[in-house]
């Protein structure tokens, strides 16, 4: 039986169709307690459910289901290394990264919390070195240049937070840049290398399995750009200009990082849960040794409130089953994530890889194809920059979307006034938003006469997430939600949020096409790639003639 069949499901089926026609705007006017009664604090943030196209008995019952699913003892299965992704036949661990040292925890014989702070005491130690300077480039000075390479995982996570937690930037590190570069065809890095100068220059290859194309592609041509600046032995070059962290250290050796500047993490953390592991170096590198171990307390914090709160008060549990709610039993398949803190500008692509890599799947952990819909389609933008964007479709557009907004409520303390206005303005929009979003136009007094194309309808519903600051505990805490909020949905789903098979084929076939690009009387494919092929190689004649 898949869960779509199950007592709890038929439950909220049932209610569903009773809450069908049911506005928000009646639902706030029936209970003026919604805010009291449907949100709920924990570890630095306060979520809103009270916008959500629900009531009291619309979370009860979805906490029934969540307990049919035996979500308690699925959360205790992620914490205590149960092998939780049986596609890979292992466990996910992220959350022993942020755990303290003194916390063990033992996968056979050993204590990997360990090994986690051994990693991280040594990924600390290189921080500090290229902060004090005693990291030289092969001129003899010091770095003032970092860049990380890195795709997916390895690069959004540390993007995302070293955005985020700019204004936590460590006094020593001023000098130091940090540069991310991602995309396989060399359009960052080629802008990148034209201003930088090569002798202060670092490369931090962040590669899981150390085999990424897109990672490679771009770590050969920035080591052959300095080979080529410095006149030196590809050896030489290697042991002062790049860092490795990886999983696979012997794929890094071969590729000619000596072990020495090697940082290592485990392949029980999944590629997209990793920021906390030493792919995390950019963050620490920008923000500090210490305030990176911030960043993992204020996640730790997040784990325990997920692992201990009761499933009524949980705050990832909660914001997983509204999500359930939304996307199977009111049908609403999109879901906008929009800051409004432009520090939040790269969650969105983050949260685009958390959910849609982990949750975008269709059979069970079984095996067996299922009919129910999973993972939304997820985008988003900074929500100002969103206004003047998309949300006309939010408002007015024929799709029901489902919206996370989110804002710190103190910004800009240490600042001046006019800041701290702008914040103001800021949280006054993120507010003026969601309300119209669920109430429509029955927030104004005439609306009945207004013509139809000026008409909100409302009924969108919408989570509003306040931190209190954005700092790194805080932030940290925010993050560690989402993570667990996927690992929830995909227990109701019963698929494996920790594998991501679907982004494989096209590795290979990208592979098999490389090879009939370069050879002209290559064949065999289907007619629209021969075609787009036999473009490309009329358009190089024609270049090279
Ligand atoms: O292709 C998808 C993916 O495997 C992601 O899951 C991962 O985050 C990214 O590529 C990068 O992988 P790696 O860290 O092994 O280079």
């Amino acid at each position: 039986m898949t869960v779509d069949q199950s007592p709890a499901w038929a439950a909220l089926s049932l209610h569903a169709e009773e809450l069908r026609t049911k506005h928000l705007k009646e639902m706030f006017a029936d209970d003026d307690k919604r805010f009291e009664k449907l949100s709920f604090s924990a570890a630095h943030c306060l979520a809103d459910f009270s916008k959500q196209r629900i009531t009291e008995g619309t979370l009860e019952r979805l906490i029934t289901l969540a307990q049919q699913q035996q979500l308690p003892q699925k959360i205790e299965a992620l914490f205590s290394g149960e092998h939780v992704n049986p596609s890979e036949n292992r466990p996910a661990l992220h959350t022993a990264l942020r755990q303290p040292k003194e916390m063990p925890l033992f996968l056979g014989d050993t204590d990997i919390s360990k090994e986690i702070h051994c990693s991280l005491e040594r990924m600390e130690t290189l921080v500090e070195q290229i902060h004090n300077g005693q990291w030289r480039g092969y001129d003899g000075g010091p770095i003032k240049n970092v860049v990380n390479i890195g795709v997916g995982g390895s690069d959004l996570g540390p993007l995302m937070a070293c955005r985020a937690l700019n204004m936590f930037s460590a006094d020593e590190i001023r000098d130091i840049d940090i540069h991310f570069v991602s995309s396989m065809d060399g359009s960052q890095l080629a802008r990148l290398l034209s201003r930088i100068d090569p002798a202060s220059t670092l490369f931090i290859v962040s590669s899981k399995s150390f085999s990424t194309i897109d990672t490679l592609a771009n770590s050969n041509t920035a080591r052959e750009w300095l080979v080529n600046a410095s006149g030196l032995p590809v050896e030489l070059i290697s042991q002062h200009h790049f860092i490795g962290i990886t999983a696979s250290p012997a794929k890094a050796t071969e590729w000619g990082i000596p072990e020495k500047n090697q940082l290592h993490f485990w392949d029980w953390t999944g590629g997209r849960y990793s920021m906390w592991s030493a792919i995390g170096m950019a963050i620490a590198l920008h923000t500090g040794n210490s305030n990176f171990r911030k960043m993992l307390a204020g996640a730790h914090e997040m784990d325990t409130h997920f692992r201990t709160a009761p499933l009524t008060e949980n705050l990832p549990v909660l914001l997983a089953m509204i999500g359930v709610w939304n996307i199977n039993f009111l049908n609403i398949h999109a879901h906008a994530v929009l800051p409004y803190d432009g520090r939040l500008q790269h969650l969105p692509a983050y949260l685009e890889q958390l959910e849609m890599e982990s949750n975008g799947k269709s059979v069970t952990l079984n095996g067996d194809q299922f009919d129910y819909s999973t993972c939304p389609i997820l985008w988003g933008e900074v929500g100002p920059n969103a206004q003047h964007a998309f949300y006309q479709l939010l408002h007015q557009g024929t799709e029901s979307v489902m919206c996370d907004f989110i804002a710190p409520a103190l910004r800009y303390q240490e600042y001046g006034e006019e800041l701290r206005a702008q914040h103001q303005l800021a949280l006054a929009n993120c507010l003026a938003q969601s309300r119209l979003l669920a109430l429509g136009d029955s927030v104004l007094d005439n609306a009945d006469n207004a013509p139809s194309h000026k008409r909100y309808r409302g009924n969108q519903p919408s989570t509003t997430l306040m931190i209190d600051e954005l700092t790194p505990e805080s932030f940290g805490a925010l993050i560690a939600m989402y993570e667990h909020k996927v690992y929830v949905q995909s227990v109701i789903w019963e698929i494996n949020p920790f594998d991501q098979w679907g982004v494989e084929l096209g590795k290979q076939v990208a592979t098999s096409l490389l090879d009939q690009l370069a050879d002209t009387s290559s064949t065999n494919t289907d007619s629209s790639t021969q075609g787009l092929i036999r473009f490309v190689q009329q358009q190089r004649q024609e270049a090279n003639s």
